[in-house]
């Protein structure tokens, strides 16, 4: 049972379904401190029959508070993480801050949930496409090693937070009603549209988003021997990232035999009917636990069987990014 659990960033999307989630999983919490901006300073926001106040973050926000999820920004897991650890209190931080800190556990519960025990007071909860891509892929990788992955996501609005939400919809309303779209946050028209992930770009001509799924997941499978590229791509879709993934093995394989091994892996559940054609769609992975996973087929474009095709769906404000943090808190 944890005597307090703060969440950072509660009024935002990943926070909302944090509490929402807190809720539905029943975490043992006898009390739970919300906290954001002074902005947001007073709001009242409902859980478990009651109505919590917002508190402003600051210095002593972690003051008797066991257990805190960031999801605020780098900026704020850099400045209060290291506050929040001192006072006592362990940090399942969201944010791309400590991720591929080598002190700081990076962690997903269906790949590397040993990891946790090595905590000092931080653990990092990855990128939301790594950690859709990497439920389905783990399972098989122990199966039978993969040498090489090339990734191309369809990321939805979420991923960039509430204010992303509301300027796809925004949009959406404004060419409907003729008029122009206003780009914000975005960098192009969302609606009706779709760009290149909106991330930094390396020197390699790879983005931010992209890096960290070839990062990120050899951290997590303890292996630089795994060749992975990716292309991040946002889709004017709401909520749920689908992605596009090639595999190649170290040892022949069949459909049948990816199939047999993800029916029974842990967050995953097949969608994968050709007759009438059904395979995982973002609409229906919203709100779902489970990564979707389908199109499974072999690569024609290789001659030795080594190769397989999968399409997959899985909600980035959940598994994607609070239900990851909150099962972290279980594994605790
Ligand atoms: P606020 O609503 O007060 O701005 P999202 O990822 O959906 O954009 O949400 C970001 C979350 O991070 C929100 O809860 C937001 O609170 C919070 N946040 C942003 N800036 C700060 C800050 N300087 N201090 C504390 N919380 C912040």
């Amino acid at each position: 049972m944890f005597d307090c659990v703060a969440v950072v960033g509660a009024t935002g999307a990943v926070g909302l379904e944090f509490l929402a989630l807190l809720e539905q999983r029943g975490l043992p919490a006898k009390k739970v401190r919300l906290l954001a901006s002074a902005r947001s300073a007073g709001k009242r926001i409902p859980l478990k029959g009651n109505e919590l106040t917002v508190e402003e973050l600051g210095p002593d926000s972690f003051n008797g508070v066991d257990l805190a999820f960031f999801s605020a920004g780098g900026g704020i897991s850099k400045q209060y993480a290291p506050i929040a650890a001192a006072a006592g209190c362990v940090v399942v931080d969201n944010s791309s801050a400590f991720r591929m800190d080598p002190a700081t556990p990076l962690v997903v519960p269906e790949v590397n949930p040993e990891d946790v025990k090595a905590h000092k007071g931080v653990i990092a909860n990855p990128n939301c496409s790594t950690i859709i891509m990497v439920v389905p892929v783990w399972p098989l990788h122990r199966a039978n090693p993969v040498k090489r992955m090339v990734v191309s996501t369809y990321q939805a609005a979420s991923g960039a937070g509430q204010a992303a939400m509301n300027e796809l919809e925004q949009q959406t309303r404004d060419v409907l009603d003729g008029k122009p779209a206003q780009p914000k946050l975005m960098p192009f028209q969302y609606a009706f549209n779709l760009f290149s992930h909106n991330s930094d770009l390396y020197e390699n001509g790879y983005n931010t988003e992209e890096m960290k799924m070839v990062n990120e997941t050899r951290k997590m499978f303890h292996t630089e021997a795994i060749n992975i590229a990716a292309t991040c791509v946002r889709v004017p879709v709401m909520r749920a990232h689908s992605e596009s993934i090639n595999l190649e093995f170290t040892n022949p394989i069949t459909p049948d035999e990816v199939r047999a091994i993800l029916k029974d892996a842990p967050g995953v559940k097949i969608v994968d009917q050709r007759s009438p054609q059904h395979f995982p769609m973002p609409i229906e992975a919203s709100g779902q636990d489970d990564v979707l996973v389908g199109r499974i087929r072999q690569d024609i474009s290789r001659n030795d069987n080594r190769g397989i095709e999968m399409f997959i769906a899985g909600d980035q404000l959940r598994k994607g990014a609070a239900l990851n943090g909150i099962q972290i808190a279980e594994l605790l």
